[in-house]
């Protein structure tokens, strides 16, 4: 896999650190004006009284995110949350942080400044900044990986940037998959005039020379792999109607007749083998018996490791969001991301080992596509951020995510689809799958209204929003 070029070593300083930071330069004044005896006895005193207000902040933010002001409180919170993470490592080297009387989890102070400030300005520009970020992207969305999340995270990013999109021809929501991609597939690329492409992440099928005709030279490309069995499971139930699949009662019955049944050239049917691997473009007839399985195997991971700078993995999506913003140089308010396009508990069944290893060996071809950049995976989090601190990253994204539902949504969570209120905002259903949507607030208005209703916009309506903003 290829490095990205600037290894974003941002800083990841819990967000108390203002408040630290005011404490350890005020000591420093302190120890200077006093003499070495009464030194220690103001020193004391002073400590006490950093610490309580810290933690009259802390009450304070809690209080009023409690307090039916949640949409204000996590508005407010975002401005500090984005420049503590993307502020110049050096600039923080205080060991007050590390200390044991320092508290990890609280927010910054001065989370009441205005809403407007800070919010979405050029974060990295500084002359010492470590890192850009990065705005030219290619998300290969490969299908049943939670891929739909992302691409909210993506147009919510160049929406706000007013980036512009490549997206489909005549409004179409997909770039004529499963055919092969064309740069001609693409909404206003005959027309243009001048004009660059930011980002690009509607499902297609892999084809790199055509992506490179469109994109700029130092377009970041990045995708999304999931177990082969549970997204196999998942592939079976969504995509029940088409001709592999709709004969079959059950997976396990598919299972048993696809070696003699299934039909390689018909439409729809790339579903139901190595589904991944044809979404990264590969020839996806091959199983496990296959003579080539080895060669190809081989010859199609270091394709993705040449052509992709990064490759997450569903079972650890929140790790993958983390690496994402280090890869990208992002704030974490970037990445946080409420599920979309997600099934209920009700349509979910996990198949037995009986079953498992017979997807395996159907789609052998995805099953070492997956085992090896799971690998590759591990070690990039190793290399670029390190266990311990992914953990921690992990923690804050988490609960930011929480905050950020308990600010916007209704219901806390996600509801099924007859439960969505606002018909606009229902997600779109397809075979036996029943894809959960969201509530929000009644009480929401103005900029947090529109910040939660990006949130939960479904792909399809949000990437038709943005071809009007567009085009
Ligand atoms: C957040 O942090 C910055 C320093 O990065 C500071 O100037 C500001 O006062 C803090 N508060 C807010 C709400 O931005
Ligand atoms: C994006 O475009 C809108 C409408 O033209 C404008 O009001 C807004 O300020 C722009 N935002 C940015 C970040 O450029
Ligand atoms: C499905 O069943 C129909 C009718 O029994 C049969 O004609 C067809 O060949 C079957 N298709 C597959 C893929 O098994
Ligand atoms: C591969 O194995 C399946 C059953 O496991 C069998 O039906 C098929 O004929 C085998 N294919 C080859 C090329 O050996
Ligand atoms: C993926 O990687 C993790 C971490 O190394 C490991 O625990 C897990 O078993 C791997 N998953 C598979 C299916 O190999």
């Amino acid at each position: 896999m290829r490095p990205s070029p600037s290894n974003c070593a941002m800083d990841q300083s819990p967000s108390s650190d203002i408040s630290s930071i005011q404490c350890a330069s005020c000591l420093g004044r302190l120890r200077r004006s006093l003499q070495p005896r009464t030194m220690w006895v103001a020193l004391m005193a002073f400590t006490v009284f950093c610490l309580a207000f810290q933690y009259a902040e802390v009450l304070l933010d809690v209080m009023e995110t409690r307090n039916g002001k949640g949409s204000e409180g996590f508005m407010t919170l975002r401005v500090n949350e984005s420049s503590a993470t993307l502020r110049n490592p050096t600039s923080v080297s205080t060991p007050v942080r590390e200390g044991p009387t320092a508290p990890r989890e609280i927010y910054p102070t001065g989370v009441r400044q205005q809403l407007t400030q800070g919010e979405d300005k050029p974060k990295d520009s500084g002359p010492d900044s470590v890192c850009q970020p990065k705005k030219h992207i290619v998300f290969l969305k490969t299908h049943k990986t939670a891929s739909s999340t992302i691409v909210n995270i993506l147009y919510r990013y160049g929406d706000a940037r007013n980036l512009t999109f490549g997206l489909p021809l005549n409004k179409n929501h997909q770039f004529f998959y499963p055919y092969r991609f064309d740069s001609s597939y693409v909404e206003g690329v005959r027309s243009k005039t001048g004009k660059e492409y930011h980002i690009l992440c509607n499902h297609l099928r892999f084809n790199k020379p055509e992506l490179v005709k469109l994109m700029p030279e130092d377009t970041f490309y990045f995708s999304i792999m999931r177990h082969p069995v549970t997204m196999f499971e998942s592939a079976f139930t969504y995509y029940k109607s088409i001709e592999a699949f709709h004969n079959s009662t059950s997976l396990e019955h598919f299972l048993d007749r696809c070696w003699w049944n299934y039909k390689p050239l018909v439409a729809g049917n790339q579903y139901a083998h190595n589904n991944l691997a044809f979404d990264f473009g590969f020839d996806n007839d091959v199983t496990y018996n296959s003579t080539d399985l080895e060669a190809r195997t081989q010859a199609a991971v270091a394709s993705v490791e040449q052509d992709f700078h990064l490759v997450l993995i569903l079972e650890y999506f929140d790790e993958s969001m983390v690496l994402l913003k280090h890869a990208l140089c992002w704030s974490l308010d970037d990445v946080v991301s409420f599920k979309l396009n997600s099934r209920s508990e009700q349509s979910r069944r996990m198949p037995p080992p009986r079953i498992a290893s017979k997807v395996e060996a159907w789609n052998a071809l995805d099953w070492r596509l997956y085992i090896h950049f799971n690998a590759t995976f591990w070690r990039r989090v190793d290399a670029e951020v390190g266990r311990e601190e992914m953990v921690r990253e992990v923690g804050r994204l988490r609960r930011r995510r929480d905050q950020l539902q308990a600010a916007c949504l209704q219901d806390g969570g996600p509801v099924n689809p007859e439960h969505v209120k606002d018909v606009k905002m229902k997600p779109f259903q397809y075979g036996k799958a029943v894809i959960q949507g969201y509530n929000l607030k009644a009480a929401l208005e103005g900029r947090a209204k529109m910040k939660c209703q990006k949130l939960i916009t479904p792909e399809l309506q949000y990437s038709d929003y943005l071809y009007g903003k567009q085009f």
